[in-house]
């Protein structure tokens, strides 16, 4: 039985008193579910109140990136010790707005990935095809090289440990969402990729849907055989919202 995952990506929404607020609707909201595991991933500089927040709770905390790098004279970076004192479980890594803005590769995120795991935590590796790419019928192309990247080296047992998350570029902030088909399509194409690496981890590998999630368009997403949960990004900062989701799974 794979995992069902959903997780509320922030991106930069939140200042201190945003998070209190949006977590403590979430904590006395009816956000439990019999069936998924709910992530939160709020900006850096929420992390420590957040902790305070959902500590013992049903939610877990996750980051948005982490430094490939362990500690150092790395200007800006936050290393996974210090996301380890935060309570942080979960870490998203190659978002396509890290790609894109950040230049982030795949060879990054896969050197990410392996500290992520290294150290108890767990990736959730992002990957989707812009539009022009879908357009000249390059889905598959881009898609399985950005999972053959990202995994590279990888052992049954770090795959055991991963989660991944298809994310169409043009699906993201946009409201344009991949029909339940269309990222069903996807998912399978990616669940068949990784088997490469060992059929019974791929089995078991939570793969999320994430690109304008709304609570009218979860449950459809949701009932394809290959997808697994989701990773929401606005409609994660309206408490009445991601608890719909919540509920869809
Ligand atoms: P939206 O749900 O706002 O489209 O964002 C999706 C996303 O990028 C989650 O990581």
């Amino acid at each position: 039985m794979r995992q069902m995952i959903i997780a509320g990506n922030w991106k930069m929404n939140g200042t201190v008193p945003e998070t209190e607020a949006l977590l403590k609707a979430l904590v006395d909201g009816d956000s439990r579910s019999g069936r998924a595991r709910v992530v939160v991933c709020p900006p850096f500089t929420s992390l420590y109140t957040a902790d305070g927040i959902l500590k013992g709770t049903h939610i877990a905390l996750g980051a948005q990136d982490v430094s490939a790098k362990e500690k150092g004279a790395y200007t800006s970076e936050v290393s996974v010790a210090m996301l380890l004192t935060v309570g942080v479980q979960y870490v998203i890594l190659g978002h396509s707005e890290k790609r894109q803005y950040h230049a982030e590769s795949d060879r990054l995120v896969n050197e990410k990935a392996k500290l992520v795991i290294g150290n108890g935590l767990t990736p959730i590796i992002c990957v989707g095809e812009t539009l022009e790419q879908r357009e000249k019928g390059l889905t598959e192309k881009v898609v399985g090289e950005q999972v053959d990247g990202t995994l590279s080296g990888f052992s049954a047992d770090f795959l055991g440990k991963s989660v991944i998350a298809y994310e169409p570029v043009w699906a993201i902030g946009t409201g344009k969402t991949a029909t339940p088909q269309m990222a069903q399509e996807v998912h399978a194409f990616i669940r068949n990729r990784v088997a490469g690496i060992d059929p019974k981890a791929a089995e078991n590998l939570p793969i999320l849907y994430g690109g304008s999630v709304k609570p009218d368009n979860a449950k459809g997403l949701l009932e394809q055989a290959d997808i697994d949960g989701a990773l929401v990004g606005g409609a994660s900062l309206k408490a009445d919202d991601f608890i719909a989701i919540i509920k869809a799974a």
